[in-house]
């Protein structure tokens, strides 16, 4: 795991979009796996701006509320319209978004699985974080194996998200979401998480035990992860300084 620690969310973000343009660089038709929540509204606020060739891109998102239509205002595929897709020329054959409003939830799931497969696999995965450890929507003792699927959610993770909906109460309570070992065959993958709410989360991610009771812990057996964080953040973690020195004294070759 490569930690990388930022004073700002904008500048660890900017670090991580500049990562993402360099692979759109090399591989014009890579297969990116996005995330939504506040976390990379400013990732993907920075690639918007960069002037980049989306054309061949292939992208598929983590989760999706179940019951919600695309045209919500808090589904992610609104999300992913209002935040990147809108700014970029991605061509919508190539967006990949769970359906929340499938009648066959397991037959779909199948066919995500199968459509992820047949771009090739995820070359770059990006990730945010839950205040449980969730990644999508991989709740605390999700299977470490698991696949796209069904998930209910947490009383905390409805309560964290309800910002995005008029009210608690009209947070679904079910999502389809990629599963722990969809996510782990991704080539690569980029984790951010900002804010001291996030710190308890991110030390144990980092430096805990892997366990199903920290989904992102998992992590620590994927060879090639970076995780930006913002000091806030990074607040709990005891090996700060290593952190910073190892990106500090990168090999010229190795440097982002
Ligand atoms: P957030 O959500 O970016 O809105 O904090 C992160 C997550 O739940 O994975």
């Amino acid at each position: 795991m490569e930690i990388i620690i930022q004073p700002t969310d904008e500048a660890a973000s900017s670090i991580a979009a500049r990562l993402i343009a360099r692979l759109l660089r090399d591989k014009p038709s890579a297969v990116l796996g996005l995330a939504t929540g506040n976390t990379p509204r400013m990732l993907y606020r920075e690639l918007a701006r960069m002037s980049l060739d989306w054309s061949k891109v292939r992208t598929f998102d983590l989760d999706e509320y179940v019951g919600l239509p695309p045209e919500h205002p808090a589904s992610y595929r609104q999300f992913m319209w209002e935040n990147l897709f809108r700014y970029v020329n991605i061509a919508p054959a190539n967006i990949h978004v769970p359906d929340g409003m499938t009648k066959d939830i397991p037959g779909f799931c199948a066919r995500y699985e199968g459509a992820i497969r047949a771009a090739g696999n995820i070359d770059l995965q990006v990730l945010g974080i839950g205040r449980d450890g969730h990644i999508g929507f991989n709740e605390p003792t999700s299977s470490l194996a698991s696949r796209t699927r069904i998930k209910t959610l947490t009383a905390q993770t409805r309560r964290d998200n309800a910002k995005f909906f008029d009210s608690e109460a009209n947070v679904p309570h079910h999502v389809i979401t990629m599963g722990i070992g969809t996510i782990m065959e991704s080539r690569q993958i980029m984790l951010l998480a900002f804010g001291e709410q996030k710190a308890h989360a991110v030390a144990h991610a980092v430096e805990g035990p892997v366990t199903a009771m920290c989904p992102a812990s998992v992590l620590q057996l994927h060879p090639v992860v970076k995780i930006f964080l913002d000091e806030a953040a990074a607040s709990r973690l005891t090996k700060v300084d290593y952190y910073r020195w190892v990106y500090d004294n990168k090999p010229d070759w190795q440097k982002f």
